[in-house]
């Protein structure tokens, strides 16, 4: 089985970060790439910055958290920061032509025994290795936001990968202290694939005048035990990203069921995009 040292996590957006955050706190080398230095700064900066939330909740010592600070170097060249490593992570945004420039170049520069791994919600992990010639190494290591925090890696098996492949990188998992779960390649795979019809109904509820975001939300918070409503949650994922995902499951089972609803279409038209800009269902400062 590859064993796993070096790693390089291509995007430092929410996800990305979370994930060089987390391998780097669990001893592996990491190399973050970004398309800038400013976009590089700035991701190393929020990483520091949740490191340090941490250290003041005494998870970790401030020698913890800058051991991992060193252990995280930074590139504006994804080929460039494959070439020795043993994992490669990509969390770019959803865009598929984005994720084949990125694997294109990436599979050619990369030791060849190495593992391709996107952390996409969405796309299909069989569609997205064909774009290689290692479809038996690739594979989907979905992370849940916020990375740091949540437990869950949802590894997703292409048509082609390997079942060694699969082992290691569950076992890298477990090094980062998190529990993995091994899914096949599906529309949604199986955490998008429950959790965007419960978003996309809260929203109905609210679109048919059933509840406002705040009633709905309070009945999942103290009826159902969420940790967050839906709403709140749609807005903390991204509505957009939301949309997205329901646009794959739409097409990819060709059911009404997962037609996403009309209000979210608009808010997204809108740039109502939650969290990140500042307004979706709710809004923040
Ligand atoms: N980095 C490190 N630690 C963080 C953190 C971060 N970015 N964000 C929160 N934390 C820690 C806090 O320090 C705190 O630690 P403690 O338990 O030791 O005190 C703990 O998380 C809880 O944080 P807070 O007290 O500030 O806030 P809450 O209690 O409201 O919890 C939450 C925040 C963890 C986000 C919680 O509301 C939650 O679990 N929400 C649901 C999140 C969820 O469902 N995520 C999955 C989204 S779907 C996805 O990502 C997949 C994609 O494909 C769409």
């Amino acid at each position: 089985m590859k064993s796993i040292d070096k790693v390089t996590v291509i995007g430092g957006g929410t996800m990305g970060n979370g994930i060089a955050h987390v391998f780097a706190l669990s001893g592996f080398d990491v190399t973050l790439v970004e398309t800038t230095q400013e976009l590089a700064e700035n991701a190393i900066n929020k990483i520091d910055k949740n490191l340090s939330r941490m250290v003041n909740k005494e998870k970790i010592t401030e020698k913890d958290k800058v051991e991992s600070l060193e252990r995280i170097n930074t590139s504006l060249d994804p080929a460039e920061a494959s070439k020795d490593s043993d994992l490669i992570v990509e969390a770019v945004p959803e865009n598929f032509e984005l994720k084949k420039k990125i694997f294109r170049s990436v599979d050619e520069a990369a030791p060849k025994d190495a593992i391709l791994a996107s952390n996409t919600s969405s796309i299909s992990i069989t569609r997205l290795a064909a774009i290689t010639n290692r479809p038996e190494r690739f594979i989907g290591m979905h992370f849940f936001n916020p990375v740091p925090v949540m437990k869950l890696v949802e590894v997703v098996n292409g048509l082609e990968t390997e079942s060694e492949v699969t082992r290691s990188v569950e076992e890298t998992a477990k090094k980062l202290g998190k529990v993995p779960v091994p899914v096949q390649d599906s529309p949604g795979f199986v955490s998008n694939r429950v959790l965007m019809p419960m978003i996309n109904e809260a929203i109905f509820c609210v679109y048919e005048g059933v509840g406002s975001p705040e009633q709905v939300d309070e009945v999942m918070k103290l009826g159902m035990a969420h940790p967050m409503g839906p709403l709140r949650l749609a807005d903390f994922i991204g509505l957009d990203v939301c949309l997205d995902i329901l646009n794959v499951l739409y097409d990819g089972f060709r059911d009404s069921k997962y037609r996403p609803c009309p209000l979210l279409v608009q808010m997204v038209d809108a740039g109502k995009l939650g969290d990140k800009t500042g307004s979706g269902f709710y809004d923040y400062d």
